[in-house]
């Protein structure tokens, strides 16, 4: 990584291939994020009623806050409206919707000094998505819903790009963490942390970069990046949105990042759902990435939601 750029116009495709060279995007507020931005706010701000809902984690217990949050995220990711939105940002970007495929977009919340801890706020230690089973052409897209600063963003680390960092990958299967594992987000915090993989060797955090845009902006970059929340330390709780995109001709391809250190099987790419129709990729296409057979069929449940640990 050595670019980072502003409101770029390149077309969508030069703009993937530097994503998969480690460059990072960030785009300042456009119509369609900002659309996004306040229909999770209503959805935010109805939840918590006449709590602020950045300030509500100091005034709940423990258990009331973390059931709001456990009813309004899976009714923001499974809205209809919330996928609606998500094609319009991808038209505004120029992405070609009937070769472009998006998961649905999740809803994220840290808590100021790592309070009302579960699944459902935790604050993601350094990690690639590949590590969790993600393709190397995965492009993430983050976007702040509320203002965010230095002490609540993003960041990421840009010496392990090309640096490889001893990892729990190996031990990650996509199918065995969608059946066991995700489910207990809400209410399992110890089981959700021991079964994401984790660096395993001391990581530098600096250098970082902590790209901060605006509501209405977002931040591109590559399912590979290193990337983790910074502890969030302004006092407020930090609500975001993440979704991912893959390209289907770069999936045929197998083109994308380098992979540097990840080892975990399956593939995410079963989320994955097309622009135009909401239709998933081909099995034959998924079958180039799958290295372990699905067996019965119930490798591929699905349950109605679940947090991905990402940011
Ligand atoms: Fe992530």
């Amino acid at each position: 990584m050595d670019s980072i750029y502003i409101d770029s116009d390149v077309d969508d495709r030069v703009r993937r291939q530097s994503i998969y060279e480690g460059e990072l995007f960030v785009f300042s507020a456009r119509p369609s994020i900002l659309a996004l931005c306040e229909f999770a706010r209503e959805l935010i701000e109805e939840a918590f009623g006449s709590f602020d809902p950045q300030e509500a984690q100091h005034h709940l217990a423990a258990d009331e806050y973390v059931a709001i949050l456990a009813r309004l995220k899976p009714r923001f990711v499974h809205h209809p409206r919330s996928k609606a939105l998500l094609q319009r940002i991808l038209e505004e970007f120029g992405c070609d919707l009937s070769k472009t495929y998006f998961d649905v977009p999740r809803l994220k919340s840290v808590t100021h000094a790592g309070q009302q801890a579960s699944g459902l706020t935790y604050g993601i230690h350094p990690h690639r998505d590949t590590w969790y089973s993600a393709p190397f052409c995965q492009q993430n897209w983050w976007l702040p819903v509320y203002p965010i600063g230095m002490t609540s963003a993003l960041a990421f680390h840009p010496r392990y790009w090309k640096e490889p960092v001893r990892n729990g990958s190996s031990q990650f299967n996509h199918y065995r963490w969608n059946k066991y594992a995700r489910k207990s987000a809400a209410d399992n915090f110890d089981d959700y942390l021991q079964n994401q993989p984790r660096p395993e060797e001391t990581i530098e955090l600096e250098p970082q970069l902590r790209p901060i845009p605006p509501v209405g902006g977002v931040i591109l970059f590559s399912g590979a990046q290193l990337h983790s929340a910074v502890p969030n330390s302004s006092g407020k709780t930090r609500f975001s949105i993440d979704f991912r995109t893959v390209h289907l001709d770069d999936v045929k391809a197998k083109i994308g990042a380098l992979n540097v250190d990840s080892a975990a099987t399956g593939t995410s790419l079963r989320d994955f759902m097309r622009g135009t129709d909401f239709s998933r990729l081909p099995e034959q296409v998924i079958g180039l990435y799958d290295d372990e057979p699905l067996g019965d069929g119930e490798l591929v449940f699905r349950p109605p939601f679940l947090e991905k640990p990402t940011v």
